[in-house]
């Protein structure tokens, strides 16, 4: 008799320690679908039906729990839920929307006008930012013009440098005009494509006059140019210390890896660790600068809105071991030279 009533409440022990358990379970879930509502809300979210909702729900779920896991750690930057919170890494990766970087041209050699200058006399810090020769952050959005953000960026800055005027030009003149070898609009490109289409167009129009539109369009002829350019040279490639000459004289195009989850919810502080060199997405180095632990990072303007990093920009190491540069930044940058 004692034996079974010492059974029964085992059993019922067991039992309430289940509801218990499940109850804290319900409860962070209602708390995880709250939050997942209100992300909804603020990146406006349209789920074609409840079976998606749910599907992107336990996606969402997963991402969060890698960011709060990750931002626990001894990290040199953080991560945040961000405007990708429900894609997986792998959708991420796979689609050119928000990327578009194509390096499939060999490049062709050219100059390199910065060469002989000695990195010991360039100065320890650079932040085009503060020179007014970076505009505003742009939002490429669910267009693959990665490539034309890129370009444009350095080309704002080199004309700014030139010129003294800092013009916001048009990255959809690029993608509807600029159809020729490797780039085609939203399907991806490649910097030093853009740049020798604006020389051969003989300028590029501004933002106002030719608005981002983030989809592929008709090229609209006879558009005032507003900037041109009058050449384009690539920084040695794999070689920090070069790309170092070029950013302290001018903003750069560069080419880095943005397929990491850790690069899809960036949020802050100085990139380290590893990260892959497969470049997906074409982004511009507009400084470097020393942390006060001595950490050297560059400074990078990226095209996917201020929700994204650090009000849109970003910091990664700088002069690490692997000559390729964190997420291969150093392996294809190039910069245009001043206007003509
Ligand atoms: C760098 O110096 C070398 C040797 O003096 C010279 O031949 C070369 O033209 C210089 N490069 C540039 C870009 O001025």
């Amino acid at each position: 008799m004692a034996g079974s009533k010492a059974f029964f409440l085992a059993i019922l022990g067991c039992a309430c320690l289940c509801s218990s358990v499940l109850a804290v379970r319900e409860l962070s879930d209602v708390a995880m679908v709250d939050r997942f509502e209100r992300w909804i809300v603020e990146h406006g979210h349209v789920y074609e039906d409840a079976a998606e909702k749910a599907r992107r729900f336990e996606v969402f779920k997963d991402n969060v729990a890698f960011i709060e896991s990750f931002n626990a750690g001894n990290n040199k930057f953080w991560l945040g839920v961000n405007q990708f919170a429900d894609l997986t890494v792998g959708e991420f990766k796979s689609t050119i929307a928000n990327k578009g970087f194509k390096p499939i041209s060999a490049n062709v050699p050219t100059g390199f006008k910065y060469e002989n200058l000695s990195v010991n006399a360039l100065p320890t810090s650079v932040d085009w930012r503060t020179k007014g020769a970076v505009t505003p952050i742009k939002n490429q959005e669910q267009c693959g013009c990665c490539w034309a953000f890129s370009a444009v960026a350095a080309m704002e800055g080199i004309v700014k440098l030139s010129t003294g005027r800092l013009i916001s030009l048009s990255e959809q003149e690029i993608v509807d005009c600029d159809t020729h070898d490797t780039d085609e609009g939203c399907g991806g490109g490649w910097m030093d494509g853009a740049f020798e289409f604006v020389i051969k167009n003989g300028g590029i129009t501004t933002e106002s006059s030719y608005p981002y539109k983030a989809v592929d369009g008709k090229c609209k002829g006879g558009s005032k140019s507003a900037a041109t350019i009058k050449g384009y040279e690539d920084v040695p490639a794999n070689n920090e210390a070069a790309l170092m000459k070029a950013v302290a004289n001018q903003p750069v195009s560069v080419a880095v890896d943005a397929g990491g989850r850790t690069f899809m919810f960036y949020s802050g502080g100085v990139m380290t660790g590893s990260c892959g060199t497969e470049l997906d997405h074409g982004i511009a180095a507009i400084g470097y600068g020393v942390e006060s632990d001595g950490t050297k990072y560059w400074i990078l303007k990226n095209s996917w809105g201020t929700t994204w990093g650090e009000k849109g920009f970003l910091r990664m190491e700088k002069d690490i071991s692997d000559k390729r540069g964190m997420c291969g930044l150093a392996m294809k940058p190039s910069y245009p030279t001043e206007q003509k």
